[in-house]
This record gives C-alpha cells, sequence and structure tokens, in this order.
C-alpha cells in the first residue's frame, strides 16, 4: 500500500495583508522543523495579494504555497478573475478549487469545478478540491449523495492516471468556522466513502491520493482526527491564522 504523506494546510481565507503574511511566514518558520523532519507537508493557502510575499519568504523551506481559486480559461473576458498559467508564472505550487464559502456567496459550480480541476493539472497545479454536505443534508441522509454528486463532477474530466495527483478536502459545511468539529469516526466514515468514489475510478489512484479533513480543526482535536486511517490531513482555517496552532497541529501528524 503507498504511504500517503499527511498534509496540514493553512486557509487564511480573507486574511493577511502583505505586511501579516510577512510576519507570518517568518514566524512559522521558526516554529517548523526542518522539511525533513517534518511529519507532514505544510502549506499555505493566501489571497492573490500575498502570493508573491509567501513565495519569497518560504522559499527553500518547504512550505507550499496555494492560490484559493482560479480561472479554468486562459484568457478571456472574465474580468476579476486569474488563470493557472498566471498562477504557475507567479510560482504558485496549488490552488484550493470549490471551497464551500465560494459556492455559497460567489456561485461556484460543480459544473465549473469539473473545467477548473482538470486545467490546474494541465498546468502544474496541485488541485485541493473541497466537498461536503450541509446540516440538512446530513440530517436528511443525504451525505453520501452528495459526495457522490460533488465528487463524480470535480474529477470527471480528470484522467485516471492524474486522480492521485489531486488532493479532495472532506469538509463539512456545518463545521466550517463553527467550533463544532466531525467526530473522528464521522471523518472517518465520509473520508472512506470519498476514498471509495475515487476507488469506482481507480483503485491505485484512490491508494495515494490525500484525503483531508476540514473544519474547525484545532490543535486540541488534531491528534483524533489524523489518527483516523482515511484521514490525510487537514484543510484548517480559523486556527491557521495562529502559526503556532498551525505548526503544533501539523506536529499533531505525527501522533
Ligand atoms: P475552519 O475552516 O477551520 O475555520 O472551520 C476550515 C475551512 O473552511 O477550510
Amino acid at each position: 500500500m503507498p504511504e500517503r504523506r499527511p498534509y496540514i494546510a493553512g486557509n487564511w481565507k480573507l486574511w493577511g495583508t502583505r505586511a501579516q503574511a510577512t510576519e507570518y511566514c517568518r514566524r512559522l518558520l521558526t516554529l517548523l522543523p526542518e522539511a525533513s523532519r517534518r511529519p507532514a507537508d505544510v502549506g499555505l493557502c493566501v489571497p492573490f495579494t500575498a502570493l508573491d510575499t509567501c513565495i519569497e519568504l518560504l522559499q527553500g523551506s518547504g512550505v507550499l504555497v496555494a492560490a484559493q481559486n482560479m480561472h479554468a480559461e486562459e484568457t478571456g473576458a472574465f474580468t476579476g478573475e486569474v488563470s493557472a498559467a498566471m498562477l504557475v508564472e507567479a510560482g504558485v505550487q496549488s490552488v484550493v478549487l470549490g471551497h464551500s464559502e465560494r459556492r455559497q456567496h460567489d456561485g461556484e459550480t460543480d459544473r465549473a469545478l469539473q473545467e477548473k480541476v482538470p486545467a490546474a493539472l494541465a498546468a502544474g497545479l496541485q488541485p485541493i478540491l473541497c466537498v461536503g454536505e450541509t446540516e440538512a443534508e446530513r440530517e436528511a441522509g443525504d451525505m453520501q449523495r452528495k459526495l457522490r454528486h460533488q465528487i463524480g463532477e470535480g474529477l470527471e474530466e480528470v484522467a485516471d492516471d492524474r486522480l492521485a495527483d489531486v488532493v479532495v478536502a472532506y469538509e463539512p459545511i456545518w463545521a466550517i468556522g463553527t467550533g463544532q468539529v466531525a467526530t473522528p469516526d464521522l471523518a472517518q466514515e465520509a473520508i472512506a466513502f470519498v476514498r471509495a468514489l475515487v476507488a469506482s475510478r481507480s483503485e491505485e489512484a484512490a491508494e495515494s491520493l490525500r484525503v483531508l479533513y476540514g473544519g474547525s480543526v484545532k490543535p486540541e482535536n488534531a491528534v483524533e482526527i489524523l489518527a483516523q486511517p482515511d484521514v490525510d490531513g487537514a484543510l484548517v482555517g480559523g486556527a491557521s491564522l495562529d502559526p503556532e496552532s498551525l505548526a503544533r497541529i501539523a506536529a499533531a501528524a505525527a501522533g
């Protein structure tokens, strides 16, 4: 069975001027062990305007830098958008796609993600595809249906031999920013289901593809969640704004 290296990504959302990013990155580097001694990959998902600051300060540190969105097209009449090639040119390594906040507030659709995920891969970016159900969907017993739809559409245009290059973040919407973290059992069950969905396309890819949990992850609950066999890391929002918390969560990946 291939070893899946844990991945802890901090999602700054709408936070991080260049001055804040500078202070944050300097501090984070003092808190993280050297890349070769880290139990997990570490990444930061930051606003467009802080990308170059983070890339410069984190160069050679092994900390990955991700954008929080992109457009599927390379050019065109899409005011306010940024393409995968533009991100790659800026030195960005990864991109968050389909975060529930973008689905909710910015009209992000599964249809658009069907184009964005392969476009990111083709340009050389690692997509972090976010999926997850609302509280009402969970209560109605619709979690699996929702995940089947989101994973099916989001990965539809990705060739089987590229599936393992995608990172999936399972983020139940009721757990995001609410302090109401999923129990380790719930996270494991949903993430195992995501993996089974990928396995129906390619068992080999499903063994290698990393699936993260997101939703109110903190240093205090990270060990238990990250200990689940199918949970390969965490996408951390609020707690990631404190570099010490993010470093502690990354350390928790060691078990
Ligand atoms: P949270 O956010 O950790 O603040 O719940 C997670 C996310 O939205 O990625």
